[in-house]
């Protein structure tokens, strides 16, 4: 089944530009009907504009009452007829009202290996500690903030006095592999949430990609992505 999409975002929309092109190179079975900001200067909206698609900002300053925002997104969602919501760097809190009307059908991506360094400096968080090992992770979206079942994750050494520029510059590659798999297994029917914390992904019919020597992705990638 065909995902409709409404990506919330903020900032550059890298994210966002690797789902559209996984989708526009046949891999990703969706569409993006929205793309939505919170900062009218981010340039997620110029990616959206330039891909031909819907897209649309309300800057949150001026909308003190949380709810009154999260039900203007909603709205906006249910008026371009998506069934699916994709956090790709959305730096609001969405609140409860919003998170039941969308549950089991909204996603968010984090640049670590949660329940490792959430908020909002997990790159920088990682690297500060002493980390070896970081990565990403695809996951469903809780009130919790970073704290929903885990869908997909990529874990990446991290190299000797790695610089902060370099390691995200990792970070986001794998980030662009592993959102659009994620929405891609989402679109077949394959992800199972057993329990509150459990996701199983049935198995399909693709090529497993193997692993990569900087980088360990489970559940593993298939071809496409
Ligand atoms: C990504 O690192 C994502 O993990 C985090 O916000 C960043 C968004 O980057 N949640 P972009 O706007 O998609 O380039």
């Amino acid at each position: 089944m065909s995902l409709k999409i409404a990506i919330l975002a903020s900032g550059s929309g890298s994210n966002a530009q690797a789902i559209i092109d996984k989708i526009n190179s046949g891999s990703l079975d969706a569409t993006v009907n929205l793309v939505f900001s919170n900062r009218p200067e981010a340039r997620v909206l110029e990616r959206a504009k330039k891909a031909n698609i819907a897209h649309a900002v309300i800057d949150h300053n001026e909308y003190p009452d949380r709810i009154v925002f999260d039900r203007k997104i909603a709205k906006l969602i249910h008026d371009h007829d998506c069934d699916f919501v994709v956090l790709a760097g959305f730096m609001r809190i969405l609140g409860k009202e919003f998170l039941q009307e969308f549950q089991g059908r909204i996603v968010n991506i984090h640049p670590a290996l949660l329940p490792s360094f959430p908020g909002t400096h997990g790159i920088n968080d990682a690297l500060n500690y002493g980390s070896l090992i970081t990565g990403v992770s695809v996951h469903f979206v809780e009130e919790k903030m970073d704290s929903g079942p885990l869908i997909i994750q990529g874990a990446l050494p991290i190299l000797p006095g790695e610089s902060l520029e370099a390691l995200s510059k990792r970070i986001h590659a794998v980030e662009h592999r592993i959102y659009p798999q994620a929405l891609q297994w989402f679109a077949e029917g394959r992800i199972n949430l057993i329990d509150k914390r459990h996701v199983v992904l049935k198995p399909g019919n693709k090529r497993i990609l193997p692993l990569e020597s900087l980088c360990l992705i489970n559940p593993p990638l298939e071809q496409g992505f």
